[in-house]
C-alpha cells in the first residue's frame, strides 16, 4: 500500500507561523523606540495620548510580537506594569531576548490572549492591540474575554486594516479572510485574519458589553502596493 506523507494536527498546531516576522529587525535594533504609532506603516499618526495618562495604570498589548510598543511605554511612560502577551513562541523569544531587561515594569508571557484574559478577570486597566492579536483571533471570543478582563471603566484600543492589502474593501459581515503564512521552515500555510467594515466591528464591541466606542479612519500618508487605511478603535467597558 502506498504511504501518504501526512501532517498531524498536534504538529499542525505546532507550527509558529510567526517564526520570520520582525525576525532581522530583532537582530538589527535592540532599541527601545522612542515614540508609539498606530498606523500600519508605523510612521507617525496618533500616539500613546489615544491611550490617556497611563502613570500607575496595569496594562497589557494583546498580540505584542517582540514588545516594541510594550518596551516603549515601560520605559516612557510610568504605568504598574505592561503585559506583553503573545501566542507565538518565536515572538515571545524575541521580546524576551530584547527587553527582559525592563522587568518587572514590562513582563514578556507567552500565552493565548483569549486564554491569559480568561484567567484574569477584572485585571486590567487598559487592554491594547497594534495590528496585533486582535485581528488575528475570532472578535466573538476574543472581544468577550477583553470585556471581562477589564476593570469597571477600563480602556480597549486596537488598531486593524481598513481594507485588505491591495485594496479590496473590508468584510460588510463577521467574516474571516485565510491569508498566506509560512511556517518556520518556510513551508506555506494560511492563518485567519479578520479585516471587518466598522459598523461590522461596533456591534461585535457592543455585544460584547463595550460602550462610548469610536472608529476613526486614518489613510496612509505614503502610496504603494501594501500601503493600507488603519482603523483605530476605542471602546470602554461600562462603569
Ligand atoms: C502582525 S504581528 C503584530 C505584533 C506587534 N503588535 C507589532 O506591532 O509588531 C501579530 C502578533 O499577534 C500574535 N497573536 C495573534 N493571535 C494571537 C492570540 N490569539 N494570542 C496571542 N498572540 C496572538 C502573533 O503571534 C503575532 O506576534
Amino acid at each position: 500500500m502506498a504511504r501518504v506523507k501526512t501532517t498531524t494536527p498536534a504538529r499542525a498546531a505546532a507550527r509558529d507561523l510567526w517564526h520570520h516576522y520582525g525576525r532581522s529587525r530583532t537582530r538589527a535594533d535592540r532599541t527601545v523606540p522612542d515614540s508609539f504609532s498606530w498606523v500600519w506603516a508605523q510612521d507617525g499618526g496618533p500616539g500613546t495620548e489615544v491611550l490617556g495618562d497611563l502613570s500607575g495604570l496595569v496594562m497589557a498589548d494583546l498580540g505584542a510580537g517582540a514588545a516594541r510598543h510594550a518596551a516603549h511605554l515601560a520605559t516612557h511612560h510610568a504605568p504598574a506594569r505592561v503585559d506583553a502577551v503573545d501566542g507565538s513562541p518565536a515572538q515571545h523569544a524575541m521580546s524576551r531576548d530584547l527587553y527582559s531587561d525592563l522587568a518587572p515594569r514590562l513582563r514578556t508571557l507567552h500565552a493565548d490572549v483569549v486564554e491569559h484574559l480568561d484567567a484574569h478577570p477584572g485585571a486590567y486597566d487598559v487592554l491594547y492591540s497594534v495590528f496585533g492579536a486582535f485581528d488575528f483571533t475570532d472578535p466573538r471570543r476574543l472581544l468577550p474575554a477583553a470585556a471581562r478582563a477589564l476593570r469597571p471603566g477600563g480602556l480597549f484600543a486596537a488598531s486593524t486594516l481598513g481594507h485588505y492589502i491591495g485594496g479590496a474593501p473590508a468584510e460588510p459581515d463577521v467574516r474571516h479572510a485565510d491569508i498566506p503564512a509560512r511556517d518556520a521552515d518556510g513551508l506555506p500555510a494560511s492563518m485567519r485574519r479578520w479585516v471587518l467594515q466598522e459598523h461590522v466591528w461596533t456591534k461585535l464591541l457592543e455585544e460584547a458589553d463595550f460602550t462610548a466606542i469610536s472608529i476613526a479612519r486614518f489613510p496612509p500618508t505614503t502610496s504603494g502596493a501594501r500601503a493600507a487605511d488603519t482603523l483605530l478603535i476605542q471602546a470602554y467597558r461600562p462603569r
